[in-house]
């Protein structure tokens, strides 16, 4: 058995206006049909040997996920919410979640963690690359899912690899260092693809090791959070007081650049992390001049053009590269070169309250 961690606590504040504070990105429709979230649970659920799902996500949007994995779950596959009180980064939300399934199901239960922001074009192949990648896991390693860069990205972690070897991970580098990373002739680097397979066990061996704090305060958290079940569902309110004392720190900077334990598998599984405007705009089918759009739009003499909206009808005259998003409140003009700066849009909204 495989038991999937489904991450959805992050905030995606570079695809504003679609993704806010009260709706984040797990829960924007990328193709008019379901959203990041119901994807991600349809993959995991496509594991032949797919376990109990878990969803870590904030308390806000307990009830949100709750509706969205009912509205598809055709089987009753089992699954479980945690709730977070507040946001402590990817190692709480593993770590909490690691500690879930081995009391629930045991300290050798194989675990993949898969964050619910991205997307996976090629299942079958998917599906090979987490059988492999279990059978690492098995030895005792933390198995990443290495993808081959084809631009220097600043926002993802590199593993320097030699066949399933991991010889360093290094998140988030500078420019300069993805650049270096992406060019390297004879060395091999890939993106982490944010996907992990491992034990239970081997977890709990690993932070112990570089984040015995985190081990702890852990721990004591899940032995103070309270547990509601019922027969295919289950939810693990998470203590707010304790859960507050773990330290604020992502999986890839406290354990994969420190672990020695770390294998890779190397894949083609059409991975695409949908971050920003831009790289949602490549998701879908373009018309004969690059544009695309929902709702019968408009586009005259134009070119490389993506619009989405939700209420108004949108026309765009004579302009090229651009992302134009539209919600009932609110509208985004975007040149889609300057999609990484959408953030600040979001950060100064949050700012002025
Ligand atoms: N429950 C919970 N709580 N989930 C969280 C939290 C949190 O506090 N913070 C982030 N997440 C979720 C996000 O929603 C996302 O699905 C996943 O965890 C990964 O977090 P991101 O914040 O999106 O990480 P990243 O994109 O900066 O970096 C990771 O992914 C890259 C690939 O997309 C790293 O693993 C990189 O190494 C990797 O290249
Ligand atoms: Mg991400």
């Amino acid at each position: 058995m495989i038991y999937p961690i489904i991450l959805c606590g992050g905030a995606g504040s570079r695809l504003w206006p679609a993704s806010r504070e009260m709706h984040p990105k797990p829960f924007i429709r990328v193709d008019n049909k379901e959203n990041f979230l119901q994807k991600t649970f349809r993959r995991a659920t496509s594991l032949p040997n797919a376990g109990e799902v878990s969803f870590v996500t904030s308390k806000n949007f307990f009830f949100e996920t709750k509706n969205c994995i009912t509205e598809i779950n055709d089987t009753n596959h089992p699954f479980s919410i945690l709730s977070e009180p507040c946001g402590r980064d990817t190692l709480a939300a593993i770590a909490i979640a690691v500690a879930h399934i081995s009391a629930k199901h045991g300290e050798n239960a194989t675990i993949l963690v898969m964050p619910s922001d991205h997307l996976i074009e090629n299942p079958d192949a998917y599906i090979q690359a987490v059988q492999e990648a279990s059978a690492l896991a098995g030895d005792g390693r933390i198995v990443t899912f290495g993808i081959t860069p084809t631009s220097p990205e600043t926002g993802y972690g590199y593993i320097e690899s030699d066949g399933n070897k991991v010889l360093r991970f290094i998140e988030k580098p500078n420019y300069e260092k993805a650049v270096e990373f992406t060019q390297a002739a004879q060395k091999q680097f890939l993106w982490n693809s944010g996907m992990f397979c491992f034990l239970a066990t081997t977890l709990q061996r690993e932070l112990k090791e570089y984040a015995s704090d985190v081990y702890e305060t852990t721990s004591e958290c899940l032995a103070k959070s309270s547990l509601e079940k019922t027969d295919h569902f289950s939810h693990l309110k998470i203590d707010n007081k304790s859960f507050q004392n773990i330290r604020k720190i992502s999986f890839d900077y406290a354990i994969m650049e420190k672990t020695k334990s770390a294998a890779v598998v190397p894949c083609s599984i059409g991975w695409r992390d949908v971050g920003d405007w831009k790289s949602f705009s490549e998701i879908g089918d373009c018309d004969s001049n690059n544009n695309q759009t929902t709702n019968d739009n408009i586009l005259i003499n134009s070119t490389n053009c993506f619009i989405r909206s939700t209420k108004r009808k949108i026309a765009a005259v004579g302009v090229d590269n651009l992302a134009i998003i539209e919600e009932p409140d609110a509208l985004l003009v975007l040149n889609k070169d300057n999609a990484q700066d959408v953030k600040k849009v979001y950060e100064h909204l949050k700012a002025i309250g």
